[in-house]
């Protein structure tokens, strides 16, 4: 998945720094997380089979086991959704992060150090930075514990009343801050937190008159606010009555951002799901989690954000929209449509009838009706009509003209024609007319300017892009090619490897990648698929590819001297190469009309035709 290059790039910061990670510490972190291990910690493995370990996938809903490890070769591969790659792939497929990220939880994990940056400002931020979220870590155990004691009962049985059980309590860290003016900083006081300018900025605090500092959050139950990795940035406290005002939240803090951030992301984003569920309020995405919808997260205001819009995009492509069914929910649905759409999401909409939000919903109806809403939420159009519809309602019933109206606005907005035609046909019926007029009348205001710089959705994208890529030229033999040689790297200076072998574009630059690496005597599989980087053919991440052909190569080429298998496999490669260009001549030929440079074509053709005819038996091989 891509992120869009849009307004603020979530994990900038991240990437910013992430050049400075130097190779030395790479390796080292590769070298200290050993793949079965870390695998282990997300996957059961239990089936040895050969050499290789296997388990149920974890990127993919299967049954049967196609998820496998070879801890011979440090990779991974699976038979079902085709992912593979080394540890690092794994963590950024598991936690959905970038290679920075990656690194730095690996890093994190096997206890090395990634050495920091010179600059100091940028050293002490991060301190800072690090103060903070360890204050908020601290927090959340204290609110934790005291929702656990005695004193926590009634708020323990408030919980119970929402119908929210212990173990979901656990998982969403719910707490509750006591009716205390200082019970927090007393704790934190003692843990050796005593820096005053420190703990106002970590947003749990405030200055009183007097000078001293108090606990913001007090006799409330608690939500600790993580961020996608999963770190607690800040919370939101509810009261424990009617009274107001409802929520109080932490205020911005050099680590937390209202609005660049979604409520349960760091649960959701691992949902097999395919698509994640916006609602707006806290409860409601635990209500959520708790009855199995786990691709669930909470916006935690009103409208989304374009940071929130940006930041769901990378991790799906159809968002549902659930939110409360109130006109707040239903202006914010409004308002959060374009952001979405703008950022290249499929948005349907979900609409809870007799409730007034998911969570209530669900109490009153079952998961299982929740899941059939899923199924239901309305395309973009239908909604947007529906709620005109409903504008257009008064207690004489509909008005036709003023409905007209806003839908042939709405109408207007659609570039695909034939879709227009299919709404304008269900237009024209609700409000008694043809067709055709309803057609027009959207021609005609289609015809304004539209707004313009809005990015193209996936439907505009360049058609002709995705053909030249779809093209792009891969032979099996290159792929077997490479992963033999990543077992044997002598074999590329005996057999005269060259990166001409290959088919041109991606597969040349990773062949003159590995022949280099093979050249200085430092070549094997993990470096290999290192090697592929964000290289892809025909829109597929090489890593993949590579992964899978290495995983298969005992089962291919068991009995056979690897040796041989890479002499046979280049010698089938060049073949493969002499028929493709011949092809390209071919077509040249067909479109060459003067004289010359046909003869010079069909002098080549002949030259490669006596090439091809030589390469008829595999060239003797001398292992
Ligand atoms: N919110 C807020 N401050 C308020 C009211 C609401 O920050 N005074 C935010 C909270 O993040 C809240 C969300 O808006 O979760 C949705 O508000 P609401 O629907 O009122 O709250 P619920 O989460 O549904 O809580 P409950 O069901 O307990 O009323
Ligand atoms: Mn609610």
């Amino acid at each position: 998945m891509s992120g869009g290059a849009s307004a603020g790039e979530p994990g900038k910061e991240v990437d910013q720094i992430s050049g400075l990670i130097p190779e030395s510490v790479i390796e080292e972190v590769k070298a200290r997380n050993e793949l079965v291990a870390v695998v282990e910690q997300y996957v059961r493995l239990d089936k040895k089979s050969g050499s290789n370990f296997f388990g149920l996938c974890p990127f993919h809903e299967e049954k049967t086991p196609s998820f496998s490890v070879s801890p011979a070769k440090q990779i991974y591969y699976c038979f079902g959704c085709h992912k593979g790659g080394d540890v690092i792939h794994f963590i950024m497929d598991m936690e959905k992060c970038a290679y920075p990220q990656a690194i730095r939880l690996l890093a994190e994990r096997a206890g090395v150090t990634i050495p920091e940056p010179d600059d100091v400002a940028w050293q002490q931020r991060n301190e800072r930075n690090k103060a903070l979220q360890a204050i908020c870590l601290e927090a959340a155990r204290h609110f934790y514990r005291d929702l656990m004691s005695p004193e926590g009962r009634s708020v323990q049985a408030y919980l119970k009343k929402r119908a929210l059980s212990p173990a979901v309590c656990k998982k969403f860290g719910l707490g509750y801050a006591r009716d205390e003016w200082d019970s927090l900083l007393r704790h934190l006081n003692s843990l050796g937190y005593k820096d005053e300018e420190l703990l106002i900025q970590s947003g749990l605090f405030r200055r009183g008159k007097s000078g001293g500092l108090y606990d913001l959050f007090r006799h409330r139950l608690m939500f600790p606010i993580m961020d996608a990795m999963g770190r607690i940035i800040a919370f939101g406290g509810r009261v424990l009555d009617d009274s107001q005002p409802k929520y109080i939240n932490s205020p911005e803090t050099p680590i937390y951002s209202k609005g660049r951030h979604l409520y349960a992301l760091n649960l959701a984003k691992t949902s097999k799901k395919g698509h994640l569920v916006v609602v707006e309020g806290y409860m409601d995405a635990i209500a959520l989690h708790q009855a199995g919808v786990d691709q669930a997260v909470a916006s935690l205001g009103t409208a989304l954000t374009e940071y929130q819009a940006g930041l769901l995009r990378k991790y799906a492509e159809d968002v549902v929209l659930a939110y409360d069914a109130d006109a707040a929910g239903q202006a914010a649905t409004l308002r959060s449509l374009d952001i979405l759409e703008q950022h290249d999401l499929k948005v349907t909409v979900l609409q809870v009838p007799e409730a007034k939000d998911p969570d209530e919903f669900i109490r009153l109806h079952g998961p299982e009706r929740f899941h059939a809403l899923i199924g239901k939420a309305l395309p973009l159009l239908d909604y947007k009509l529906s709620v005109a519809r409903a504008a257009s309602t008064g207690d004489t019933g509909l008005d036709p003209v003023a409905y007209q109206d806003t839908a042939c606005d709405i109408l207007a907005q659609e570039k695909n024609a034939i879709v227009r035609e299919l709404y304008a046909t269900r237009l024209a019926e609700e409000i008694s007319t043809s067709t055709e007029a309803v057609l027009q009348e959207i021609e005609r205001r289609s015809e304004q300017p539209a707004k313009e710089g809005r990015p193209p959705t996936r439907t505009e994208q360049p058609a002709r892009q995705q053909t030249e890529k779809t093209k792009q030229p891969l032979s099996r033999e290159e792929l077997y090619l490479l992963a033999l040689v990543a077992v044997e790297p002598s074999m590329a200076v005996e057999a005269d490897l060259r990166q001409d072998d290959f088919s041109p574009g991606p597969m040349q630059e990773l062949a003159a990648r590995v022949l280099a690496r093979a050249a200085a005597g430092d070549l094997d599989t993990t470096v290999l698929i290192e090697l592929c980087g964000d290289l892809t053919v025909r829109s597929i991440p090489l890593h993949d590819l590579i992964s899978r052909v290495s995983m298969q190569l005992d089962e291919l080429f068991g009995r056979q001297d690897i040796r041989q298998a890479a002499a046979e496999q280049l010698w089938r490669q060049r073949k493969y190469r002499l028929r493709s260009r011949l092809a390209e001549l071919n077509k040249q030929l067909s479109e060459e009309i003067d004289t010359a440079a046909r003869n010079q074509l069909l002098q080549e053709t002949l030259q490669l035709n006596n090439r091809l005819t030589e390469l008829k038996q595999m060239p003797d091989w001398q292992p």
